[in-house]
């Protein structure tokens, strides 16, 4: 049994439906291949989020990582939630800007900002700039002195966690791009600089270790080391920082052998380490913040697609291919990413054939899904693949030039598009010809 996420249920006549709305309605509304947006959850997840974290002393503070998936609306959504925003781009913060985001709830990240988008996040009086490393910290330092203002940042630390993750998504251990590395004292270093520069307010630390994480103990293994190195800027430096910015990476059930925990377990693992550890070194506890993206956008997302053409290879495997691919979901090539999936026009049907779900790219590694359970699929049919709202979206590209596919917000009945169909009329919006070659034969 494939777990159904949110308000996702299967009717009577056997049709998925998601907020309320049936995913035939969809296709014939918005077509496929179709993100659909559980708003419902998104929003509870958010509530959970925020209550799980206030509670901490200090009242803590939960920022959604935008990189997993970004639109007008769902700023909107984060804002109305009360959460921040982390962006790592101009054009993130761009379209937090766009929607009307409040910019002192943003935190800025990223290991190569240009002057330009450090300019940006100056001027738009954004909440934190996260430093990364020590050009960048220079680079902004002149910025905010041209500006004659100073500006509040986090020193990105890399604490030296391996966590247990693909290692593409791994972002704590030594060898890593991001951050100032504490093992050879440029994290301590670094905090000297800024504490001492009189266009810095150094307000806190930052680290991240990962994304996909189930073991609540790198979590708490961070958090300590985090505490520890507070201690000892306010040794070395005498500066006391208040904020703890432990980044996101809470795993979600995706397939059959993921096992997340609850929010509520997490918070409690981050805050009591966090706690602790204070008391243990006699600092005063710092706020803590948190980035989480999959675990708030992931689950909330199902994928639609219309199956095509169907091929069987005896004894060896059927392909159904679907309209969509690598292009809409690259994780499943770039990662083995695992997903669930159902005919989600024919839910009540009992699923008795495994096939693997091919996307249409030219590319032998395009595959969805192997080997998955499902009644036996015909051209025609719908297929939803569950929780595959973060680093989805977010991560499609043009190859073999498909448009992106459309967004859709679901809610008690509704269905709004937040994003729409690209046509090919987008897929040459930018693209000229030179007038040289222009008519030439
Ligand atoms: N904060 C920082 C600094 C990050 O680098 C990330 C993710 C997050 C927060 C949010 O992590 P989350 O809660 O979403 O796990 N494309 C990959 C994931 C890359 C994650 C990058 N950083 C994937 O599809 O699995």
């Amino acid at each position: 049994m494939i777990r159904l996420n949110g308000t996702m249920r299967c009717s009577e006549e056997g049709i998925l439906e998601i907020g309320g709305v049936d995913v035939l309605r969809l296709r014939a509304e918005f077509g496929t291949p179709l993100v659909v947006i559980d708003e419902q959850l998104v929003r509870a997840t958010c509530r959970e989020y925020r209550t799980c974290f206030e509670r901490a002393p200090g009242g803590g503070m939960v920022l959604y990582a935008s990189k997993a998936f970004l639109t007008p609306a769902l700023c909107r959504i984060m804002e109305s939630e009360g959460l921040g925003l982390d962006v790592v781009s101009g054009g993130e913060l761009y379209i937090a800007r766009e929607a009307g985001f409040p910019m002192d709830r943003v935190v800025f990240h990223g290991n190569n900002k240009s002057a330009e988008e450090l300019e940006m996040a100056l001027d738009l009086g954004i909440g934190r700039i996260v430093v990364d490393n020590g050009s960048e910290m220079t680079m902004l330092s002149r910025l905010a002195q041209d500006r004659d203002r100073p500006t509040d940042v986090f020193l990105r630390v890399t604490p030296g966690v391996e966590a247990h993750t693909h290692e593409y998504i791994r972002t704590g251990q030594i060898d890593s791009k991001f951050g100032f590395t504490l093992s050879d004292g440029s994290a301590l270093q670094a905090a000297r600089d800024a504490s001492g520069d009189p266009f810095l307010n150094l307000c806190g630390f930052h680290c991240h270790i990962g994304s996909q994480i189930f073991a609540m103990d790198s979590y708490r293994h961070a958090a300590r080391i985090m505490c520890r190195f507070i201690r000892d800027v306010q040794e070395a430096c005498g500066a006391t920082v208040a904020e703890l910015d432990l980044g996101g990476g809470f795993g979600i059930y995706y397939s059959d052998g993921d096992t997340p925990t609850t929010i509520q377990e997490y918070a409690d693992a981050v805050v009591i380490a966090v706690l602790e550890e204070a008391a243990l070194l006699g600092i005063p506890v710092p706020r803590i913040l948190v980035e989480p993206g999959r675990s708030i956008i992931g689950p909330a997302g199902t994928s639609l697609y219309t199956v095509g053409t169907i091929k069987e290879i005896p004894e060896h495997r059927k392909y159904v291919a679907l309209d969509g691919g690598m292009t809409d979901n690259i994780r499943p090539a770039l990662y083995g990413a695992r997903y669930e999936a159902l005919l989600a026009n024919r839910a009540g049907e009992v699923p008795s054939e495994t096939v693997t779900l091919a996307g249409k790219c030219c590319e032998s590694g395009d595959v969805l899904l192997r080997d998955v359970l499902l009644p036996p699929a015909k051209p025609g049919d719908l297929v939803a693949m569950t929780s595959t709202g973060a680093y989805g979206y977010a991560m499609a590209s043009n190859y073999n030039a498909l448009p992106r596919p459309a967004v859709v917000l679901v809610c008690d009945g509704d269905a709004d598009l937040i994003v729409s169909r690209e046509s090919y009329g987008d897929l040459v919006r930018n693209a000229r010809i030179p007038e040289r070659i222009r008519g030439c034969s």
